[in-house]
Formats: structure tokens, sequence, C-alpha cells
């Protein structure tokens, strides 16, 4: 477990499947850390034949002798933490103190929030950010306005927590009534929900910090877990279409309370095509056939909301800026198999606005941007049980190969499949991704 450290990042806006390298990176870390985002996350790990959906609990669960932390950075929401911990009781996976922790510092995602979330996104109409509902927005906004902030640490404190929830709902009532003609929320139904989810979580809230300070100490390895995706990231994405928290490599310092020097080596996640769910710019979108086909080779429905994902080519313009943002020492490339079957596959590798190549991706200025496209030959060949880089078909290695050019790093890590055992390791120099 002396390895260097790991972080995963996703590179696009989210559904790379972070969730299948983190289980297959588990295996040899002590320490799994969600550092960002929380129940908005759907991250999917398939194993010996099972598939787990995981919304915060971190992916290294599945294996024994891993500690996974719900970090200070996360909007944690008990409710769906604990009907996820009640799931793996029933499918007789083990957890305790031993092997999953929750920061005290983690702010608590409320029912009003989740509310909050609901009520603003429909007064939004065609304005809206298409959020996941979770509360995630409202959390995070109440944390940064802190006197209308619940920590996980208020929720092992029965008297404190009653106060503030009392004092607060006062507060939502008044705007709620205001802004959406809301009927007002019952403070103390709400105190007696949430006193209960601290009863329940009491051994599992601690100091996390400390814990993975002292790990790094002792050299365990502690691999970070992102959530969503870099082009969601609140600072560096596409901005107001984001999530609210900084989900880039450059957010795991602060969103674990590690330093900087802790985040090791930065594997970014990248389908071989593009994704994305919610409103917002995606330049390389296809809404036709080639969207349609794409969305269902790759069953590309949200593992949180189900909604169908707006699905297209490849964007090498937008995952290079991510890259560049976290520092990515190397790439893992996923459903690579999902372009089986398409006579010719397109990458972007630019914008043009008015005619003009732009010179540097701007998330923040997405507005009227055209996609320069590269095509290159597809491949018809099913590559679901390749093993190997050289089994792959030309089509596809050729593609493969473009693609570190115009990202600049290699690929290290192919997903040709859902399953543990459909993975390539390429050109990987990270322990555990390597054969
Ligand atoms: P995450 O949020 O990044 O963890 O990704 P999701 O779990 O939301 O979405 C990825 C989906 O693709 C899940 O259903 C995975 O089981 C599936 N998946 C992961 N890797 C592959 C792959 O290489 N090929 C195919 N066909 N499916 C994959
Ligand atoms: P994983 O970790 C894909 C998107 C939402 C919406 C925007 C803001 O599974 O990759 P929020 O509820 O966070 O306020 O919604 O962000 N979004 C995701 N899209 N995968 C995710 O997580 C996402 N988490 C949030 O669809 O557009
Ligand atoms: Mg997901």
């Amino acid at each position: 477990m002396s390895a260097q450290n790991v972080t995963v990042v996703g590179m696009q806006w989210g559904d790379e499947g972070k969730g299948k390298v983190v289980d297959a990176l588990a295996a040899s870390s002590a320490y799994v850390v969600r550092y960002c985002g929380g129940a908005n996350a759907g991250h999917t790990v398939v194993a010996n034949g099972q598939k787990f959906a995981f919304h915060l609990i971190p992916c290294g669960i599945l294996h024994p002798g891993t500690c996974n932390v719900i970090g200070n950075g996360v909007a944690f929401d008990p409710e769906v933490f604990l009907q996820e911990l009640d799931g793996l009781t029933e499918r007789h996976v083990a957890w305790g103190p031993d092997n999953i922790r929750v920061s005290h510092a983690a702010n608590v995602v409320m029912s009003y929030h989740k509310l909050e979330d609901k009520l603003g996104e429909a007064a939004l109409g065609d304005a809206k950010i298409g959020t996941t509902a979770r509360g995630i927005g409202p959390c995070y906004a109440d944390k940064a306005r802190r006197s209308t902030a619940i920590r996980a640490a208020d929720l092992i404190c029965p008297d404190v927590l009653a106060d503030k929830i009392r004092r607060i709902v006062e507060g939502k009532n008044k705007t709620f009534a205001a802004l959406y003609g809301a009927p007002p929320i019952d403070a103390e139904a709400v105190i007696e929900q949430y006193v209960a989810y601290g009863r329940r979580l009491a051994p599992l809230i601690g100091n996390t910090g400390h814990m993975l300070r002292k790990a790094l100490d002792e050299g365990q390895r502690i691999l970070f877990e992102g959530g969503q995706g870099s082009m969601l990231d609140i600072d560096h994405g596409t901005y107001p279409f984001v999530t609210s928290s900084s989900v880039s490599a450059c957010g795991v310092s602060a969103g674990a309370g590690v330093p900087p020097s802790a985040v090791g080596q930065v594997v970014g996640l990248t389908k071989a095509y593009t994704s994305r769910v919610g409103s917002g710019p995606f330049p390389t979108e296809q809404n036709n056939e080639i969207g349609n086909r794409l969305r269902e080779r790759g069953r590309e429905y949200g593992t949180t909301t189900g909604r169908p994902r707006r699905c297209g080519w490849f964007d090498a313009f937008a995952v290079r800026y991510a890259a560049d943002l976290s520092g990515v020492h190397e790439l893992t490339l996923s459903l690579l198999d999902v372009l089986s079957g398409f006579e010719q596959v397109k990458i972007c590798t630019g914008y043009r606005r008015g005619g003009k190549l732009l010179e540097a991706f701007d998330a923040s200025d997405m507005g009227g941007v055209e996609c320069v496209y590269e095509t290159m030959p597809g491949w018809t060949e099913d590559i679901t049980s390749c093993k190997t880089f050289n089994e792959l078909p030309r089509a596809a290695r050729d593609y493969v190969s473009r693609l570190e050019t115009l990202l600049g790093r290699p690929v290290g890590f192919i997903s040709v499949g859902p399953g543990r055992e459909q993975t390539i390791s390429h050109r990987t120099k990270v322990e555990g991704l390597s054969r």
C-alpha cells in the first residue's frame, strides 16, 4: 500500500467511467477519498456480474481493507448515505468505522436544500441549469454564507443541531414563501429526522483530515476519487452551467484536508466520445442519428436521475484544457467499445468563431463557437473482449494514438466494457492499472 497517491478526475461533463477505474485502483490503496460534489454523482461499478451505483459512498467500498472517506469538501446527504449503507448490508458488503468515515467538517445537505433546488430550477424556466435536484447548489450556498450552514459535526450534538435548524428554517420559510409562494416547513420534523440520522452516523463521523495527513506521514497510499467532470467545475467549467464545487484535481487539497503535494499521479478519465446531462454549451453535440446511436450503444442514461444524456463526438480542444488544468499525467480512455460500427469517427481539434480559429480554450466564453473536425476511419469489430492494445483493430489503435498526440499525454488504460476484466493496460505508469 505504499505506492504513490493517485487522483482520478473526469475530463468532460461527468460520467466518464470514474467508478470503474476507482474500483480497479482501490485494491492497491489504503484510502479512497471523495473530495467534492455529493449525491449528484452516480458512479457505477460492475463487480463479478453485479452492478453497484454509488452516489456518496466512495468506490473503494467493495475492497476489504480499504478505508473510504467522505472529505470535508463533500456536500454530505445523510439520507442518501444511509440508504446506500442499507443497500450494502442487503448485498452482504461489510461496512463500519474501519472502512467508511465522514469528515466532521463536511457540510450537510438538508431536506430544505433539495426543496430549494427544485423550486429554484422550476422558477428559472428555460434558463434552468438542469441540476440533479439533490440540493447541491443550495447546500454549498449555505456553506459559503456560513450562518445558515450545518456541518456533519452538528449531527451528533442534538441540542446544537435543534437550535440551528429552528433558526435556519425560520429564515428559509420567509424566503421560500416570498420567492416561490411555498408553504412553511415544519422545523420540528426536520430536527427529528436529522437527529435520528446523527444517532446512526455518530460512529462514522470524525476528523478525517487528521487521519489522512497521518496516513501520508506513514507513506500509505491514498486514492482521491473525483466527482463530476472538469467542465462542470465551479471555477473552471462552463459557468453558470456547472456544479457548485471544485471538481478538478485543484480541489483535492481543500476538499480532503491534505497538502497539494498529496495529489500524486493524476489520471484523467475521458470517454472515447462526449456526453453531457443538463443544460449548457456542448459544441460537439450530435442532436441527430449519430447522437442517438451513441446514447443507445453507450446506454447513456443518467445514473442519478435516469435522464437521457446528450451525446456527441470527442472534443480534444476541451479535454486538452481539462488535462492541462489538472496536471494530468496519463489518460484513461473509457467506452471505446461504443464507437464500434461507425463508418467514420470525428475528433474536434479546435473552435472557430466568426471564421477565426480560437487560440485558447475558454470555458466561460463558448457562445457561437464552431467545431473544427478531423475525420478518421471507424471500425466494425466488437472490441469488448480485447485484452491487449494490439488486439484492437488498426483503426481503433490509430484513433487512440491520435488522441494521445492531440492531448499531449499517454493513454495509460483503456476500458472496452463495463466489467472489471474489460480493460487494456496500455502505457500506464500507475500501480494498480498495469498488469
Ligand atoms: P462515472 O460517474 O464517471 O463513474 O460514470 P457512470 O457510472 O455515471 O457512467 C458510466 C457508465 O458506463 C456506467 O454504466 C458504466 O458501467 C459504464 N461503463 C464504464 N466503462 C465502460 C466501457 O468501457 N464500456 C461500456 N460500454 N460501458 C462502460
Ligand atoms: P458523476 O460524478 C454528470 C450536472 C447536472 C447539471 C449540473 C449541475 O456521476 O460524473 P447539480 O445537481 O450538481 O447542481 O447539477 O451538473 N452533474 C452531473 N452530470 N455526472 C455527474 O456526476 C454530475 N453531477 C452533476 O446534470 O447539469
Ligand atoms: Mg456518473
